[in-house]
């Protein structure tokens, strides 16, 4: 079975564990899964499985964490470490070790190579605030290349591993640049309520308890956090919906603005409900959980329930962040 956090039966017609770098050069030697349907496979906490993948899952599994410098002028350090750890022990490590900068990225499920494909973020921190570069292969090839933080192109949930080199490249480290000074990101609204002062122990266990008293945790309810992306509309659209639902919950972003996706399907009527074995989380309506025994199949139905209400209310198309497999 191949690790997803949704809870789902996956499987595909071959798995291979990588273990580490050299190993990876060694399957990607022959060319071979370059040519069959492949994917690269870290935590699954991003993915919904709809079927037995026709082809290789590469799961990544390699583990390593290497300082590649430390300049104690500057007050920074680059740290190597390999896509299979899993980002939270990271993230509890650096907060150990005295490396700062990741704190709000506590508790997010997954690996550290995923953190950059879908630029991950919480609580005003994402992936391309703390990656200095990517160490990827090309499939086909085998063929090394860096990524700096630019070539990455980051956005919202967003990178260039998810447009013209999706598929193409398996990340196997993220170089992280993290402060060795402790200069905490305070801006995510909620986190106002956090006692002062904020330590990185405090700021860590602080979002942590915000998370779970939200989110489900995956080893107790299935699901892919956030299932949709919160959609960007116009300000004219914005406007017209602000006068009609004057609590709308929204973010100004570039000329636009960023809705809260979790407010639009609450206020479908969505928020507790299920549809099959499917529901949406009574908590955050973001989050489609597994009510147990779901399918692939089961949270495509729902999800498209809710796009089709949402866009009836509201005239917002809402953009899936889960993978569809
Ligand atoms: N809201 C509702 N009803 C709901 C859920 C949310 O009205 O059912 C409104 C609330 O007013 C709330 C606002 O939406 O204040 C924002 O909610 P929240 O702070 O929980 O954040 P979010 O926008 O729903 C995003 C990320 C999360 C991340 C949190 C915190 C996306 C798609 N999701 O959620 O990321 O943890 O912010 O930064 O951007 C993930 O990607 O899997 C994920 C969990």
């Amino acid at each position: 079975m191949i690790p997803n956090t949704f809870g789902i039966n996956a499987t595909a017609d071959q798995v291979v564990a990588i273990q580490n770098e050299s190993h990876l050069q060694e399957v990607l030697a022959s060319g071979t899964i370059g040519r069959l349907p492949h994917l690269v496979v870290g935590g699954g906490s991003n993915l919904v499985f709809t079927r037995p993948f026709p082809g290789v899952v590469l799961l990544m599994q390699n583990k390593g964490v290497a300082v590649l410098a430390e300049d104690p002028l500057e007050r920074k350090v680059s740290v190597k470490v390999s896509a299979g750890e899993i980002l939270d022990d990271f993230v509890h490590l650096a907060v150990a070790r005295g490396w700062h900068g990741m704190e709000n990225l506590v508790a997010i499920p997954g690996t550290v190579g995923a953190a950059p494909v879908q630029n991950v973020g919480a609580y005003g921190v994402e992936a391309k605030d703390v990656v200095q570069e990517v160490n990827a292969y090309e499939i086909a090839t085998g063929k090394k290349r860096i990524f700096s933080n630019a070539d990455c192109r980051f956005g919202y949930r967003d990178s260039v591993f998810k447009h013209e080199f999706k598929d193409l490249y398996v990340v196997e480290s993220v170089v992280f640049s993290l402060s060795l000074d402790f200069d905490p990101n305070l801006n995510y609204a909620a986190l106002a309520s956090l006692e002062k002062p904020v330590t990185p122990e405090s700021l860590v266990e602080g979002i942590a308890n915000l998370r779970w008293s939200k989110l489900p945790r995956p080893e107790e309810i299935g699901s892919a956090g956030s299932f949709f992306k919160n959609p960007i509309v116009t300000a004219s659209h914005f406007e017209k919906l602000k006068s009609e639902y004057p609590d709308i919950v929204a973010y100004p972003a570039g000329d636009g603005f960023k809705l809260a996706a979790g407010w639009l399907i609450e206020h479908s009527g969505w928020k507790g409900k299920n549809l099959g074995k499917c529901g949406v989380y009574e908590k955050q309506a973001l989050v489609l959980v597994n009510r147990g025994g779901c399918t692939g199949e089961d949270v495509l139905r729902l999800a498209s329930a809710v796009e089709a209400d949402v866009q009836a209310k509201f005239g917002v198309l809402l953009e899936k962040e889960a993978i569809i497999v």
